[in-house]
C-alpha cells in the first residue's frame, strides 16, 4: 500500500472516476465489526479555513486540519474517505462561542487526499461533522479519531456525481459507527476536556 505521505513525494497515478455504477452498487456498511489496526487513529489540531467550497458547493460543510497534525495519519493510511467520531470545543480566547449541544462528540466524515475533482495541489484533511453547526469554528480546538477506511479518492464528472457519493459516505458512516464496538469511541478519553 502506497500511504498518503508518500504519494505526496512520488508520481500519482491519476485518481479512477466515480461511474454511476460504482454509485448505484454501493454497500450501505463497510468493515470489520470492530475497529482493526491502524485505526483508532487519533488527531488534533486548531481548525483551519479551507477554500470554502464544502459549505457553498456542496452543502457539506468541512473543518480542515493543521498540516503538522497529518503526518499521525497520512503516515499510515492512504488516500481515500474515513469515519469516526470528532468534537470541537466551546472555548477559544476565552470566549465561549459555541453551544453545549455543538461541542459535544459528533460522527464525522474525514476526506484525505488531494480533491481530484477539485486539483487541490495539497495533501489535506477535511472534516465533515454530521451537526448543523450554526456557526463557523474556526481557530477552535477540535479532536478527532478515525476509526475506519470507507472508500478510496475518487474524479468526478460533475458536482452533482460528487455530493451524491458524500451522502452515501455519511450514511455508510452511521451505520458503520452504529456496531458496538466502534460506538464506544464516542466516550473515549481524548474527547475529555483538559483538566
Ligand atoms: C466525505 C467526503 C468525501 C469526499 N470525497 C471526495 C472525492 O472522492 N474526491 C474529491 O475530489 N473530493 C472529495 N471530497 C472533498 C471535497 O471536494 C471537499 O471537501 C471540497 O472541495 C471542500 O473543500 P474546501 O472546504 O477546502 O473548499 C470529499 C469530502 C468529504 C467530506
Amino acid at each position: 500500500m502506497q500511504t498518503a505521505a508518500e504519494a505526496a513525494t512520488h508520481e500519482r497515478p491519476p485518481a479512477p472516476i466515480s461511474k454511476g455504477t460504482f454509485r448505484a452498487q454501493r454497500p450501505e456498511i463497510v468493515g470489520p465489526d470492530e475497529p482493526i489496526a491502524p485505526f483508532p487513529i487519533p488527531l488534533s489540531g486548531a481548525v483551519q479555513k479551507g477554500f470554502g467550497r464544502g459549505g457553498k458547493d456542496l452543502g457539506c460543510p468541512t473543518a480542515n486540519l493543521p498540516d503538522e497534525s497529518l503526518p499521525a495519519m497520512s503516515e499510515v493510511t492512504r488516500t481515500g474517505v474515513y469515519y469516526g467520531y470528532a468534537r470541537v470545543f466551546p472555548d477559544k480566547d476565552g470566549q465561549r462561542a459555541l453551544t453545549e449541544e455543538e461541542s459535544r462528540v459528533h460522527p464525522m466524515v474525514m476526506s484525505l487526499g488531494w480533491n481530484p475533482f477539485y486539483k487541490n495541489e495539497k495533501l489535506t484533511a477535511e472534516i465533515h461533522i454530521m451537526y448543523p453547526f450554526t456557526r463557523d469554528f474556526y481557530g477552535h480546538e477540535m479532536r478527532v479519531i478515525v476509526l475506519g477506511y470507507i472508500r478510496p479518492e475518487l474524479d468526478y464528472i460533475s458536482k452533482e456525481a460528487l455530493i451524491e457519493d458524500i451522502e452515501t459516505d455519511k450514511r455508510v458512516a452511521l451505520n458503520c459507527l452504529a456496531r458496538p464496538a466502534y460506538e464506544r469511541y464516542r466516550n473515549d478519553p481524548l474527547f475529555e476536556a483538559a483538566a
